[in-house]
């Protein structure tokens, strides 16, 4: 007998920077401060994240393309690869994600690539530990979702290579 499984995941959506926990507004703004270093001549949308540590760093990343397109980076997985190496074996609290088109145009709603989801969730793995998600929702309004693992239902992990 075959059977339905449903997932459902749950985002909290506040209206505005202001509404959300101090710290995550930092980490907004500094998301913000970080697409402005973004090296986009390609796409031209300029994406910025900024990744919290449990010993309260912050890290910034913004998106890297290249010529050879498939070479470049994604803004998250710049600010997470730099922490990992900046900062070994400190777990990860949240990352803030952002994203706008070149010419100071205004910040737009974006979620995180699935590859970066898969990234996010490998780190969730290795600490054994949730990271907050904070995503620019448009028009100064604010997505968070608990952790990586549920943006990534049903992924691909460490326990499929046992
Ligand atoms: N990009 C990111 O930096 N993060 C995402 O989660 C989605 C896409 C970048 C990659 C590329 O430089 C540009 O946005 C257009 O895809």
């Amino acid at each position: 007998m075959s059977e339905i499984k449903r997932l459902e995941i749950e985002i909290i959506h506040y209206q505005s920077v202001e509404e959300l926990p101090e710290i995550f507004a930092t980490l907004l703004l500094e998301a913000r401060h970080a697409a402005s270093h973004s090296y986009s001549p390609y796409s031209h949308f300029e994406v910025g994240a900024a990744v919290l540590l449990q010993n309260n760093v912050i890290i910034l990343g913004s998106n890297q393309e290249n010529s050879s397109y498939p070479t470049g980076l994604c803004a998250e997985r710049v600010a997470l690869f730099a922490a990992a190496t900046q900062h070994p074996g400190v777990k990860v609290t949240a990352i803030a994600v952002t994203a706008r088109k070149a010419g100071n145009k205004p910040f737009e709603e974006v979620t995180p690539c699935g590859g970066c989801r898969q990234v996010m969730s490998e780190y969730e793995d290795l600490h054994g530990k949730d990271i907050t998600i904070v995503m620019e929702a448009g028009k100064g309004s604010v997505n968070v979702v608990k952790n990586a693992a549920s943006l990534l239902p049903f992924r691909f992990s460490h326990a499929n290579l046992k």
